[in-house]
């Protein structure tokens, strides 16, 4: 008999970092509301933030946990900080994941 258990984890580990990080991004980060891939709205666009990553090879992942100032836009920081209590609370895989999946969005 199949253990359900086995293939709940054999479904998890599957999922690659970027498609978990998309998942956490569009569900429970709740991030999707205010960042959208090319647009800006509320925050910054995905893109805009990956690029400025990229250049200057900043990590997300650092941010998301409070231990690097703002760089993209300092001066709308207020709104951003009280996000931060949520990805305090993730797992390094889970943050990992959230810088993989936003620095995929060029
Ligand atoms: C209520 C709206 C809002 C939500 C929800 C939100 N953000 Fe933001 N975010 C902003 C704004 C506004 C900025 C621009 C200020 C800044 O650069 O810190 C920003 C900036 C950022 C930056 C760039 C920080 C920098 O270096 O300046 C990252 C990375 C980021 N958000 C990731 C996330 C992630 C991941 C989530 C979900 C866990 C999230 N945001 C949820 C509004 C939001």
């Amino acid at each position: 008999m199949e253990n359900p258990f086995v293939s709940t984890e054999t479904e998890t580990s599957v999922l690659t970092p970027e498609a978990l990080g998309k998942e956490i991004f569009e569900g429970k980060g709740m991030c999707a509301t205010c960042h959208k891939a090319d647009v800006e709205t509320s925050g910054p666009s995905i893109k805009d933030i990956s690029k400025i990553y990229t250049d200057k090879k900043a990590s997300i992942s650092l941010f998301l946990q409070g231990e690097m100032d703002p760089i993209v836009d300092p001066s709308q920081y207020e709104i951003m900080k009280a996000n931060l209590e949520i990805t305090k609370a993730m797992t390094e895989a889970e943050l990992q994941a959230l810088e993989t999946y936003m620095l995929s969005i060029k």
